[in-house]
């Protein structure tokens, strides 16, 4: 199969919109992260995105809809915090997660009776979700484990003669993937965070929890997808804590004499002081929103650069920091295990 890169025009999402009508799939851009698009209600496409992402089939998918959209089509029990935060928050970087209708394909959400739903801001995402009309599911359009695109080139890197067609729609501004929040119980609970934060939702909506980093034996993740190393370059990642930097430079020091490419990944500051004194750091950004705009494209550029990636984890300030923080752990982390 050829893949074709296209820019968002009417010609492209015409031939996006025969695609997915069909149980194709379709690469498309969003504020957050690209996404790997298929009809939602179409349970051979939805099969299919499991198979070309290599995907757990225990992780349930995001299903995409367009401003708009009559949710109740889709879903049930919408409590009144819920509406206060689409009001405030979408179109954006928020996914919610309600009781389904089960009127998508039940594959979407992988047994759960459960439903997580996006509206994503981005103009491009938008046009592509008005031209084809239906729901639509669409995980991070890289392959399972793999970091995240945020742009169409990195989507071309993993499904190059895989998918037909990637709509371009240049770089991505948020960088990490959408916060996802389940809206089933009394008050909002954070399952993955991101650009939209604990604090924010917590002064809509009051009250707002998170879903643990851990768990306890016995317990069972809400999300299921947030168990697995994630977001992963394809080289030797060491992590070090805020304050274990001068073990981090031990370790350059030690790849580097043993002829290893080695690369720092730190936050501005350090990274300068780093550059500074000749040892290769690649700077993650100076605030919360830069890094994680900056996050997934440096993850690809350390392991086209590097033999070994050592990480020196930013300070957590909460906000966006909490996200960031969140997949640069997931990435870094030294086991495909619970955590
Ligand atoms: O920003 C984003 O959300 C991107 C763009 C493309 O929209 N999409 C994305 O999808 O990140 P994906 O499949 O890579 O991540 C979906 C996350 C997973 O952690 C999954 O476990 C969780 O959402 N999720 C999906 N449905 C769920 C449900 N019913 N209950 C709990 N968690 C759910
Ligand atoms: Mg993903």
């Amino acid at each position: 199969m050829i893949t074709r890169v296209k820019k968002i025009d009417a010609d492209s999402l015409a031939e996006a919109r025969e695609i997915i009508l069909s149980g194709g799939v379709v690469a498309f851009p969003t504020e957050t992260v690209y996404g790997l698009g298929g009809n939602a209600l179409d349970d051979g496409a939805v099969k299919s995105i499991f198979e070309i992402k290599g995907r757990p089939n225990d992780n349930p998918l995001i299903a995409h809809v367009c401003e708009g959209y009559d949710l109740s089509r889709i879903v049930d029990f919408d409590p009144p915090y819920a509406a206060a935060l689409r009001r405030a928050f979408l179109p954006g970087p928020l996914t919610l997660v309600y009781p389904s209708r089960g009127k998508v394909s039940p594959r979407v959400s992988c047994g759960l009776d459960t439903l997580a739903v996006r509206v994503p801001s981005h103009p491009g995402a938008q046009a592509f979700l008005r031209a084809v009309g239906v729901p639509v599911v669409a995980p991070s359009a890289n392959l399972s484990k793999h970091v995240s695109p945020t742009s169409a080139a990195h989507v071309l890197d993993d499904f190059d003669g895989k998918i037909p067609l990637i709509l371009d729609g240049g770089a991505c501004t948020g960088g990490i993937e959408s916060t996802v929040c389940d809206v089933t119980g009394e008050y909002p609970v954070i399952l993955r965070p991101g650009l939209v934060t604990r604090e924010m939702i917590e002064r809509l909506a009051g009250r707002c929890g998170a879903a643990p980093a851990t768990l306890g034996p016995g317990e069972k993740a809400k999300s299921p997808g947030m168990l697995y190393k994630h977001y992963s370059p394809r080289c030797r990642t060491l992590l070090f804590p805020e304050d274990g930097r001068a073990e981090a430079e031990d370790a350059f020091r030690r790849e580097t004499a043993a002829g290893n490419r080695a690369l720092f990944l730190c936050e501005g500051k350090l990274a300068d002081e780093l550059n500074a004194r000749g040892m290769s750091a690649l700077n993650l950004g100076y605030c919360g929103e830069e890094m994680a705009a900056r996050l997934y494209g440096l993850l690809r550029e350390a392991e086209k650069r590097a033999d070994v990636l050592i990480a020196v984890e930013p300070a957590e300030r909460g906000g966006v920091m909490t996200g960031v923080l969140n997949r640069l752990k997931k990435a870094c982390a030294s086991a495909d295990i619970p955590h």
